[in-house]
Order: C-alpha cells, then structure tokens, then sequence
C-alpha cells in the first residue's frame, strides 16, 4: 500500500537557512503510556504536553472503549479516570488501532490479562506489521489469539487468571518488552522480562512512577532483568510529557544540512535509550549544544541549538541501533549531505516498520539524486561533501504510509537543489501534525 485514502501531495523546496526557535510535540511513546496507566490506574491522572497525533489518540479511543473516561480540558490539558488494573471492560466493537503499532503491542499486553476479547485492526501498513512477537509470550501467559499469519486484522481472548512467565526478548523491542510487562499487571506473581540490550525504558519508569512493584537490574551476563510484581494496583498521577525527540530529529538534521541555519528546539527528551541521534550527529560533527538540561515528568530534558555544520561520514555502531532505531530515515539524509562514506549496519529491525524503511529510503534518496546501496541489514550512503542533492524529479517520493519517510524527505527537500514531490503528508498526522507548521515558520 503506498498510498492514504485522499493523499496529500507536497514539493518541498529551498527556501533558505533555518532560523529561530521551536517547540516539538510530546513524546510519542510517553504519551501512549500516559493514556494507558492513566486508564488503568485508580483515581484520576492529568497530562500536560501530550501527542494529539492520530497514533496516541487510537490508543485513547481504545481504552475510551474499555470504560475509561479521558477528556481534554480548555487549558490543554488531558484528564483520564481510570477503571483499576483488572478492572477493562469489553469493548462492543473492534479496537481500530490506524498506523500504530505501540497502540497495538502495548494494548495486546495489557489486554490479555484481562477475561474479555478483543478484536484489533489497523491500516494497510499496520496489517502487514509481525505479532507474533508479541502473540507468542502472551500466548505462553495463556491468551488465546486468531489471525492470519500472526498479523491483524487479529482477535485475542484474554487470560484469567493469566500465568507469570519469564521472558527473554528474542528482538530489541521495547514494544515487546512493555506488552509482557502489561500484561503483568494483572498476573498473580513475579512477570519477568530480560532484555539483552536495552531499549527504551519509558513503561519501567512509568510504571514505578504510578505504583507498580517493578525492578530492574543488570545481571552478570549484561543483560538488563525487569521484574514486575501482580497484580498491581496503580495510582493516578500528574504527568507531563517531555517534547518527542524523534520528532527533533527532523529538524535537528534540517538545521545541520541546510546553510545558514541555527536553529533552538525547546524541551526535548533526552533519555539514554532515546538519544542516538545526537551521539551519532555529533560524532560526524554537528553542532548540536544542550542548553539549559532539567528533569521534566522524570526524564532529562534539554533546549538544543543547532547550527549548519560540515559533516563527515562514519561507520555508525550497531550497538548504539535501539536508541535511534526511528531516526535511521532522517539519517540517512544527514549522511547524503556529509563528506565521505556513512556506513549502516544491524538495522534488521527497519525492515518491519511502517514502511520497510531500508529500502523505502534507498529508493526515495536515489530519486533525490543520492549515492546509496542497500545492504540486508544497512545502508551505504555516499554523502555529497556538503553540497545540496540534485532533487527536482517529476516523480513523486512513495512514502508507503509511513510518517517518518515523509518527513526524512521534507528535509531533504528543503536542502535540495531541484525540490522533492512527497506523493503524500497525509500520514505526518501520526506522529507530528503541525510539523509542515513549524518548518513553514522556520524557513520563512
Ligand atoms: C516504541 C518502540 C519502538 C519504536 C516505536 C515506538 C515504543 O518499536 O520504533 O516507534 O513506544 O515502545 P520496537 O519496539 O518495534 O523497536
């Protein structure tokens, strides 16, 4: 599928250097896990800085549709009465999940410790997405699913009671992780998932932070140990979501490529497992500063100036792959315009993204006039020294319903030459809606 229902197509042109100062939406991933503790939890919760991207409202529409109330106030701020951990209704129709594959992992998780049954659908890129990833441990927890070939559209009967089990994550998934820790929620017993290598820790603090007896330790083999106590019983709490830095990313590398600019992104989330990016934009040198670091809702949050730099390419580090694993695309842009040979590797998991995100930017930077070669499980960019791609194809990039690819080349064409036609920004709205806005404002 390579297409939305009325796409949107767009040229996204030169139009000088990047100036000023901007304020990304919340964080994706926060946001989703706000909504969903905040609907399981006793009492109220109150969000301030969510994403009101179509992905998290899906999630809010789910749990709307299991009995929790969640509003929006005047003043931004969203207001969620919870049910209490067990306490999910049955939805009287099907769970539609649209782009998201969190919304779908995360709620397969905390669905299926609860005895009702639930059916999820999504778009045309979420059917083509794997889970079974995450159907095998809930399955081993005793939920019982029907679908075809492990994809939705996907039924589940939930377990009760559901049986504790101990699970080492097969993939670097931070989707798989927090469904195996949801659905402890509402298990009798200690629900334990080891991760050899890490990725974002968002549910773990969460968690915590609502009540729940969770730990996590590193064990001698180096991988990290999650335990998590059931079933739990979750506070409502006052959260407020740092600003996205997947969503910095875009303009982090905008600021980088195109000359002139210098450019301030206000509060973005600079967790560990969440900041590769900057690791790696630095390392090919990108001035990238940190103003002004704080705590905001418990993770360290920093204003970022960034200036057009000259960059050079690198061999980048697999291990460093879980805490940039959605900045990749926009990557790739980064490495068109620096000097030299970037080279990729280890990035399997692109593949089963809202897009096959490997070959989708191979394809979209080669209309662009880039230098790339695919790899099974990376890519080779040949960058440009700094110069601007030449762009200017008649032929529109397909975004294959993936947000990030539209993005990625929206920056890519306002650092070209020639301009390049995005056949559709539709699917920004899942992530990013005033995304357009903000670059509109910048390059003004
Ligand atoms: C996410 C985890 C990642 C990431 C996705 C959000 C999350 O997916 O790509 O955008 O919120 O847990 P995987 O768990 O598939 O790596």
């Amino acid at each position: 599928m390579s297409a939305s229902a009325s796409p949107t197509p767009r040229r996204f042109v030169a139009q000088g250097p990047l100036k000023g100062t901007i304020r990304v939406p919340g964080d994706k991933s926060i946001s989703h896990r706000s909504i969903m503790l905040g609907a399981l939890a006793l009492g109220e919760t109150r969000v301030t800085g969510l994403l009101e991207g179509e992905d998290v409202m899906s999630t809010a529409a789910a749990m709307r549709a299991m009995g929790a109330t969640i509003t929006k106030t005047d003043s931004g701020e969203w207001v969620i009465q919870g049910v209490g951990v067990g306490g999910l209704l049955q939805p009287e129709t099907a769970l539609d999940m649209g782009n998201s594959g969190t919304s779908t992992r995360l709620l397969m998780g905390l669905v299926s410790s609860h005895a009702i049954t639930a059916t999820f659908i999504g778009d045309a890129s979420l059917s083509k997405r794997p889970m079974g990833r995450v159907i095998d441990p809930l399955s081993t927890m005793g939920a019982d699913f029907t679908s075809t070939e492990g994809r939705l559209p996907l039924t589940m009967r939930g377990a009760s009671p559901a049986v504790p089990i101990t699970y080492r994550l097969p993939v670097a998934s931070a989707q798989v992780k927090s469904a195996v820790l949801l659905a402890g929620l509402n298990t009798a017993g200690v629900t334990t998932v080891i991760e050899p290598v890490p990725t974002r820790d968002h549910s773990e603090r969460m968690l915590k932070g609502f009540g729940a007896n969770l730990t996590a330790e590193t064990n001698e083999a180096g991988e990290r140990v999650i335990r998590i106590h059931g079933p739990a019983e979750l506070t409502g709490q006052t959260i407020e979501v740092p600003g996205d830095p997947s969503s910095a990313a875009f303009f982090i590398v905008a600021a980088l490529i195109v000359p002139g600019s210098d450019v301030l992104i206000e509060n973005v989330g600079l967790n560990d497992t969440r900041a590769g990016i900057i690791t790696v934009l630095r390392q090919m040198g990108g001035s990238i500063e940190e103003v002004n670091p704080r705590i905001v809702g418990g993770e360290p949050v920093a204003d970022l100036r960034v200036r057009h730099s000259a960059l050079h390419g690198i061999n980048v580090d697999p291990a460093i792959v879980p805490s940039m694993v959605d900045e990749f695309p926009v990557l790739f842009v980064a490495a068109a315009h620096a000097a030299g040979r970037t080279i990729c590797t280890g990035l399997e998991e692109l593949r089963v993204k809202e897009s096959d995100r490997i070959t989708v930017m191979r394809v979209a930077l080669e209309l662009a006039g880039a230098k790339v070669a695919e790899t099974e499980d990376g890519m080779i960019i040949d960058g440009t020294g700094g110069a601007p791609l030449p762009a200017g194809a008649a032929e529109a990039v397909a975004t294959h319903l993936d947000h990030r690819i539209a993005m990625s080349m929206a920056v890519a064409g306002i650092a070209s030459e020639g301009g390049v036609l995005v056949d559709d920004t539709s699917p920004i709205r899942t992530s990013f809606p005033n995304f357009e806005a903000l670059m509109d404002g910048l390059v003004a």
